[in-house]
């Protein structure tokens, strides 16, 4: 595939996160749940993540965003469920070399979260990516 191809595949898998959102919405009875926003543009995100012990048994967002944030916040939900808060710090950092432009290693779990490693590209777009992760990671700082 060349490398406009892919682009145009990628920006269309982003698209479809963002028109149809996947865990759209909130567990009511939740074991946690994060306030995070960017403090740059004021676009926020709530996620709510229902714990089993260390797994993550289900994970749902709602907010206002950029179809960047909030694409990203949907397919994160989508990999992390059924992870543990350890494989998901795990798929987190991996997430955070992409946005560097380092090597990254992206397991089969993560889904298509790969269509957004264009965004290491324009700096300014990497707060709006990285939201959700940084959600995730204050709740499990907090569980600490
Ligand atoms: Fe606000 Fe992207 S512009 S998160």
């Amino acid at each position: 595939m060349s490398f406009n191809n892919l682009d145009q595949l990628y920006r269309s898998v982003i698209m479809d996160h963002y028109k149809n959102p996947r865990n759209k919405g909130i567990i009511e009875d939740g074991t946690m749940t994060i306030d995070m926003n960017n403090p740059t543009c004021g676009d926020r995100i709530r996620l709510t993540l229902n714990m089993e012990g260390d797994t993550i048994q289900d994970a749902k967002f709602e907010g206002e965003g950029c179809s960047i944030s909030m694409s990203s916040a949907s397919m994160m939900t989508q990999a992390i469920k059924g992870h543990t808060i350890e494989e998901a710090m795990h798929m987190s950092k991996e997430f955070s070399q992409m946005m560097l432009g380092e090597d990254y290693e992206i397991s089969e779990d993560m889904g298509d979260i790969e269509s957004l490693s264009g965004v290491a590209k324009f700096p300014a777009r990497i707060k709006c990516a990285t939201l959700a992760w940084k959600a995730l990671e204050k709740g499990t700082r907090e569980e600490e």
